[in-house]
């Protein structure tokens, strides 16, 4: 069968707003088709709403653009046409990672005594068993630990939950950040994530749209642009939705400029052209944290007046430099010396400058610690069941 131009095979799953069909040509990679349908209370509340998927399909894949570029590991692997998106299959969790800087809503009602303002600091995280026919109750770490849920050729246990919480925050800050430079406030998020069989990598996965999040323009609730309005109508009539989807359009209008182009840079004064190796190691780890980087050669001690004017425009060289500028200077010469600063360094330290003022940058940086706790934590879960099969093999050796 053919969708907007995409080869599909067996169905693997239906829902209430996409169906997901293994792509023919790759089995290992799934076709997510939206539908032009929105939904609420679990099913309870459902309409037709044309446009819905296309812009829920904008919306997702920007958003999921935006967390692969940051580093997150995703599901996500490109949009295919209005309505669809090409994802790697994954055994989905049926886990929602729900995550909350400000208590409203449902929490408002499980937790009576907290008012509706009440500011989460670091973020709530909530996590709810997927089970439509139950109302999706909330699970507690440990109810999630000793269900001993198994996806993907993964048990589900502390190590997995742990990975998914840590990720979900990190999330939730990163697009948090991205939402605050157009001045909205999102409030809270729901994801879910899967395990990538193949791998046994767990993925951010499903879909990230408006009927993910609450979203405050200018942190006033009565702006609300999510899924949130449609809930709360009394009666459910042609214009009300219309003015739903005219909020998720406008959401969908502006995820685009959630990424934008960096706004600093940095640049790498050297000396003498015999430092471009030093130098090129530095351009190198700038394009890790996403900071545009320039080289420039300008000797502060042969050609000062040559170096200023090159500092008329940018920004650099060690004391000279710094005694001229007003721009922070990092100082990386090419020697090697335990107390001077790597070139790896001296580009991060660029990147956490520039960061204060480019939350891309900010999320390359929070996504790259994130990274690093996973990877040690799966090398932690590695190395333990090494030390299980030596054990069990000496037992064995030993005779009993
Ligand atoms: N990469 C993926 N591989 C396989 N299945 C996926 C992937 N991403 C999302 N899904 C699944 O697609 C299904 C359909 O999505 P949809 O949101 O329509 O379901 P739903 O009716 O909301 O049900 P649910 O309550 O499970 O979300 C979901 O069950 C979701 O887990
Ligand atoms: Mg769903």
């Amino acid at each position: 069968m053919q969708i907007e131009g995409n080869t599909v095979g067996d169905k693997v799953v239906e829902g209430k707003t996409k169906i997901v069909y293994r792509l023919a040509d790759n089995p290992d990679k799934v076709l997510l088709h939206s539908k032009d349908r929105i939904t609420a209370g679990d099913g309870e509340r459902a309409h037709d709403l044309k446009g819905k998927a296309e812009i829920s399909t904008t919306t997702a894949s920007a958003i999921f653009e935006m967390l692969n570029n940051a580093g997150i590991k995703s599901h996500f692997i490109k949009r295919s046409g209005q309505t669809c998106m090409v994802c790697n299959y994954c055994d989905m969790v049926p886990l929602e990672f729900v995550t909350r800087r400000i208590a409203t809503g449902s929490f408002l009602k499980r937790n009576p005594g907290v008012k509706e303002g009440y500011r989460f600091c670091p973020p709530k995280q909530e996590i709810f068993f997927k089970d439509d026919a139950n109302h999706d109750p909330q699970w507690s770490y440990e109810q999630c630990v000793e269900a001993k849920l198994e996806f993907g050729g993964r048990l589900i246990g502390r190590d997995e939950i742990d990975i998914m919480c840590k990720s979900t925050v990190t999330v939730f800050e990163v697009l948090e950040k991205a939402w605050a430079s157009l001045d909205c406030s999102l409030i809270d998020m729901k994801i879910e994530f899967g395990v990538n069989p193949k791998t046994g990598e767990i993925l951010l996965a499903d879909i990230i749209d408006s009927d993910s999040w609450r979203l405050w323009p200018a942190g006033d609730r009565r702006l609300m642009k999510d899924k949130q309005v449609y809930r709360e109508l009394r009666e459910v009539t042609s214009e009300a939705l219309d003015t739903v989807k005219r909020n998720f359009e406008w959401v969908a209008d502006r995820v685009g400029q959630l990424s934008p182009k960096p706004s600093g840079r940095a640049v790498v004064f050297m000396g003498s052209p015999t430092d471009m190796a030093h130098c090129e190691k530095i351009r190198a780890a700038c394009k890790l944290y996403g900071v545009p980087c320039e080289l420039r050669v300008s000797s502060a001690h042969k050609g000062t007046d040559e170096t200023k004017n090159i500092l008329a425009q940018s920004n650099g060289l060690g004391p000279v430099l710094s005694g001229n500028a007003a721009w922070p200077v990092i100082n990386c010469p090419p020697i090697s010396a335990d107390w001077v600063t790597s070139p790896d360094g001296a580009a991060l330290a660029a990147a956490q400058i520039l960061c204060l003022n480019d939350h891309m940058i900010w999320a390359k940086l929070r996504t790259k610690q994130l990274n690093t706790w996973v990877g040690l934590k799966e090398a932690d879960i590695k190395a333990r069941k090494t030390n299980f099969m030596i054990e069990k093999s000496e037992v064995f050796q030993n005779g009993h």
